[in-house]
């Protein structure tokens, strides 16, 4: 739809199928009848006195007691929806050329679920249970044309019966175009997200905020009640997913899932969220293990300033400096890859059977194994434990530039003379 003060392309779902089953014309989350509106604060008292976290149902929304650590944080969310599979497991990873008496470990945050993997979903268990509270009917949120960040989204809302909008960033020549169904595409348009795409120029002139405040007031006046998820999910109270996480990696430390300690996070950085809760948390609690962020987008000043703001947002009262060290892991631009960094990909699928994805976990790993090369003295013997934040759809968009990286194939030999010697089916 195009016209003077709307200019964003939009994909609907195709009005011609014809559903399975019929449904609702709106799409109004259903809160069970006893089910408590989300008290977004909760007093300290109340939060110490209910330390222990609860278990729950997937897809259950379930009340949420922070850590003790966390108490002081404020706000303080008193609800999240079970969205992902967690804990998610940690283990030891044979990276090849470490330098002395360095061990690497993998927090698997890509399985934290499957259309659900990877870093997003832990945000989102917080992100979705407020716009439940708030009565929202639909979800709105904004990312480059392969986030991660708005396929999980898109798919969350779906579980939780709300309609998801996506405003998607792509280059000034495929605006216009059908975005087609790669990656995380393909699962965003299987779900019935509503699909608006901006140019890089558009995004950079008019800005998310603004971009996701116009679509808001359009759909308020179609008589939606929409609730807008920042890109990347990264505002302060997205940031208690990773908050959450270290007093999962301190539990799987402390009840000896981990037999080991460790000196340092590595993470990747894209909006921020993640490096802020992982990094204020970890000072927090009794883990008060380095984290070490590898940002691959703007600079590592830009992500010290937004951190500051997820920090102040939660009144940490703590300096982003003092916390987190943030490098630069950009490389020749955001979701832009070089062969060495690609090669590094296939060097690390084929060596560990860990599959990284080109735009996060990718470049920050290349960047931390860069660092070893040139700096070995400066991690030997250090216990590293490396988030791996997902991702995987992401490099189906990949595909050509991988190719000629990737192992081969064979006809297989085959003689005309060999018998079959078990049973009749044919699989065709
Ligand atoms: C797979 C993946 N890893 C890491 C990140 C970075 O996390 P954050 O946006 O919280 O900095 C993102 C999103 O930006 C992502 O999609």
């Amino acid at each position: 739809m195009l016209n003077s003060t709307w200019s964003i392309r939009r994909l609907t779902p195709s009005p011609s199928l014809s559903p399975f089953f019929s449904l609702p014309t709106t799409n109004t989350p259903k809160l069970r009848p006893n089910q408590t509106p989300f008290r977004f604060m909760a007093s300290t008292t109340q939060l110490q006195q209910q330390q222990q976290q609860s278990t729950s149902e997937f897809l259950t929304q379930r009340p949420y007691h922070p850590p003790t650590w966390a108490s002081k944080l404020n706000p303080i969310p008193s609800h999240a929806f079970s969205l992902g599979h967690f804990p998610t497991p940690i283990h030891k990873w044979n990276l090849p050329n470490l330098p002395k008496d360095t061990e690497v470990w993998l927090k698997r945050d890509d399985l934290s679920g499957m259309q659900l993997s990877g870093n997003k979903v832990r945000k989102l268990e917080f992100l979705l249970a407020d716009a439940v509270a708030q009565g929202a009917d639909c979800i709105i949120t904004i990312g480059g044309i392969q986030s991660n960040h708005c396929r999980a989204t898109a798919v969350a809302a779906k579980y939780l019966n709300l309609d998801c909008f996506l405003i998607l960033r792509t280059s000034k020549v495929l605006v216009e175009k059908d975005p087609g169904l790669t990656g995380n595409l393909l699962v965003e348009r299987l779900v019935g997200a509503h699909i608006d795409l901006v140019s890089k120029e558009e995004y950079s002139r008019i800005g998310s905020l603004t971009l996701t405040n116009l679509l808001k007031e359009k759909l308020i006046k179609e008589g939606r009640k929409p609730y807008v998820i920042p890109v990347g999910g990264s505002n302060s109270l997205g940031t208690w997913g990773y908050i959450e996480a270290i007093r999962e990696i301190e539990n799987q430390v402390q009840n000896g899932t981990i037999k080991t300690s460790f000196d340092d996070i590595v993470v990747a950085c894209g909006s921020g969220g993640t490096v802020a809760g992982l990094s204020i948390a970890s000072c927090l609690s009794e883990l008060k293990t380095k984290v070490t962020a590898y940002c691959v987008c703007d600079d590592p000043e830009y992500f010290y300033d937004y951190v500051q703001g997820l920090l102040d947002g939660l009144e940490a009262g703590v300096n982003s400096h003092d916390i987190v060290k943030i490098e630069n892991a950009k490389g020749v631009g955001y979701a832009m890859s070089t062969a060495e960094e690609l090669k590094f990909v296939k060097e690390v699928a084929e060596s560990t059977g860990v599959i990284l994805d080109p735009v996060y976990s990718g470049k920050a790993a290349y960047g931390m194994m860069k660092d070893m090369a040139e700096n070995p003295r400066k991690w030997e013997g250090r216990k590293i434990m490396f988030i791996h934040t997902g991702g995987l759809l992401g490099l189906y968009d990949k595909n050509e530039e991988i190719g000629s990286l990737v192992g081969g194939w064979r006809r297989m030999e085959l003689d005309e003379s060999i018998p079959r010697k078990d049973g009749t089916g044919k699989m065709f």
